[in-house]
């Protein structure tokens, strides 16, 4: 075999070894059989020793180009493999981009919420403070106060809920109304003007709303054990009833948005109020149209009570009433199972969020 021969078939099986590589590592292996210091090519040179100059020359030159030929496979393997490599990793890293991404979905208010907002909103443009009470309460304020003392029959339109602990002064029930907030707020109201009111001069009028959360031992399409309502009282020396169905309308054809929207004061028993009544309401359109819809109770709030805030009866009069906000929402928006707002189903929920 001459000298082409030997290097043709040299570069021959490096091709072929090359191309059997799967690895990086087997290349370089491969590699070094042909290219290494004991490689072929290196073996091959080594003969050349004893040749002429001339005979070195022509057969340098031949080498050199099987050795560029080996070296060009080698590479173009080499990039094969670094090719399939990177396709492979590509492959089992793929992001399908065209997958819908992770949102973060926009939360909103309780519908029950939205109301008692909007009622803050139109009773504080009417000058009406808002107050908050605790929802753990004393028989006193729940009660007592309220002109219901214990043997009292009013007592059983209330099925309490009782908490352990209770003494006669220690809160002891979760509170059935928002009505004990009217005490409260009022002893705030009048400690803050005493000496004004002993010195015989004018107090600031009372004029208050707190909604909040209510219990009672209920559970029905329309009732819930815990359910809201709020509370309203307004106390100086000249408020009558008149000012109790200015305010109460007003508060509700602004609620409503609906300005053709009727009252009615319907007779009725509070032990705190004197005389009471229930107000109802009836739109003159829309799908409740012509039908009375009771929304409140209301009264002119009893001597016993405003002795009990502290006041004078002889001199301070005014009126209270206690409506339902949740009642108020499914009127406003139609529906007609209370419980659906406190299962938190966020399908229900989400259909109030503008
Ligand atoms: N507290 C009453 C109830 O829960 C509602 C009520 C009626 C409140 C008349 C009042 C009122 O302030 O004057 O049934």
């Amino acid at each position: 075999m001459n000298d082409a021969d030997i290097l043709n078939e040299l570069i021959a099986t490096a091709k072929t070894n090359f191309s059997q590589s799967a690895t990086p590592a087997d290349l370089e292996n491969a590699k070094a059989q042909f290219l290494g210091k004991s490689g072929r090519i290196t073996e091959f040179m080594k003969g050349m020793a004893q040749l002429s100059v001339e005979e070195k020359k022509s057969r340098g030159a031949a080498v050199n180009l099987a050795k560029q030929a080996i070296e060009t496979a080698l590479n173009e393997r080499r990039q094969a493999l670094a090719k399939a490599e990177l396709e492979k990793q590509l492959k089992a890293e793929a992001l399908d981009v065209t997958l819908p991404g992770c949102q973060r979905v926009q939360g909103g208010l309780h519908p029950v919420s939205l109301t008692l907002e909007r009622i803050e909103d139109i009773f504080g443009s009417m000058g009406f403070d808002v107050a908050q009470g605790p929802e753990i309460e004393t028989d006193w304020f729940n009660f007592t106060a309220l002109n219901t003392p214990e043997d009292h029959p009013a007592r059983s339109m209330h099925d309490t809920f009782y908490v352990e602990g209770g003494t006669e002064n220690a809160p002891n029930l979760l509170r059935t109304h928002t009505s004990p907030m009217q005490i409260r707020y009022a002893v705030q109201h009048v400690k803050k003007h005493r000496a004004l009111i002993d010195a015989g001069g004018r107090m600031p009028e009372i004029r208050v709303i707190a909604p909040g959360r209510t219990y009672r031992v209920d559970s029905d399409a329309t009732h819930s054990p815990m359910f809201h309502q709020c509370e309203g009282l307004w106390i100086g020396e000249n408020v009558s009833f008149k000012d109790l169905k200015y305010v109460f309308t007003y508060f509700c054809r602004t609620f409503f948005e609906s300005n053709d929207l009727v009252l009615r004061f319907r007779p009725s028993f509070f032990p705190f109020t004197e005389p009471s009544a229930e107000i109802d309401i009836q739109f003159q359109s829309g799908p409740l149209s012509g039908q009375w819809l009771e929304v409140a109770g209301s009264g002119q709030v009893h001597p016993n009570v405003v002795r009990n805030m502290g006041l004078d009866p002889e001199k301070y009069i005014g009126f209270a009433f206690g409506m339902g906000p949740d009642r108020l929402t499914m009127l406003r928006y139609g529906v007609n199972d209370l419980r659906l707002f406190f299962d938190g189903d966020i399908r229900f929920l989400s259909q109030f969020q503008s």
